[in-house]
């Protein structure tokens, strides 16, 4: 019996399984729609998603422009990626606002500003609050570094490692009130390996949020440019 269900794994992976079956749901098309789409982006971190952004649009794999990137500390790597890319950024620190509502508004007047239509929380590690999420009802998304809704919260890859599970992944999804509870656009698996140090499994985690992040802007875009109705 064992030897059956190895032998059909092994069928299976000669039958096209590979990373694309870790991804769910996947369209056999790519979300298509126009016009070109007005993203927004947050971000807090190393910039790596925002680059993939970034690629898909060069690639003409993605029907978007970045309008803006955001970020709320002035040291991240995010704005050498914006540097590097010619991408028009801002910084708005919370440092140096007095409330988490002050900063909340000056980072949607910057969007409204400059007519963001889709706002992309690309490693933004900051809560935001109802004003934001409001306004950008059904066109404020999140990737988050787990398979939701497991491991919500800070450090989710160190939560599933701690947890021993043996596959994690990445989601993203809408945003809501309730942190990283959204409902999912679009998730991808990702086998923990016994070799794995937090690092290498970040690493892998992370390629696989470089594929479903671009997917599923356009899959939120092409509901934005035809309805929200059957978005929910
Ligand atoms: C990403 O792995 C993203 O999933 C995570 O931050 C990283 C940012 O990487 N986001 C969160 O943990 C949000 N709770 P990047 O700056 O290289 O795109």
């Amino acid at each position: 019996m064992k030897q059956d269900n190895r032998q059909n794994i092994e069928n299976n992976l000669s039958h096209g399984l590979n990373v694309q079956s870790l991804i769910s749901p996947l369209d056999s098309e790519p979300p298509l729609f126009a016009p070109k789409i007005r993203l927004g982006i947050l971000a807090s971190g190393n910039g790596s998603n925002l680059e993939y952004i970034f690629k898909s649009i060069q690639n003409k794999q993605l029907n978007a422009e970045i309008a803006i990137l955001i970020v709320n500390n002035p040291n991240c790597l995010a704005i050498k990626k914006a540097l590097k890319y010619k991408i028009p950024y801002v910084i708005i620190n919370h440092r140096d606002c007095n409330s988490r509502l002050e900063h909340d508004i000056l980072v949607m007047e910057k969007l409204e500003e400059l007519s963001v239509e889709l706002v992309v929380m690309a490693g933004w590690m900051r809560i935001v609050g109802e004003e934001i999420i409001n306004r950008f009802k059904n066109r404020l998304i999140n990737i988050h570094p787990s398979l939701l809704p497991s491991f919500k919260g800070i450090d989710a890859i160190q939560q599933a490692i701690d947890k021993r599970v043996t596959i994690t992944g990445c989601t993203v999804h809408y945003v809501q009130k309730e942190v990283d509870s959204g409902s999912i656009i679009i998730q991808a698996a990702v086998p923990i390996k016994e070799q794995d140090s937090k690092e290498t499994l970040k690493n892998r985690i992370q390629n696989m949020e470089h594929i479903i992040l671009p997917l599923a802007i356009a899959k939120v875009a092409k509901c934005i440019r035809t309805s929200f109705k059957d978005n929910m």
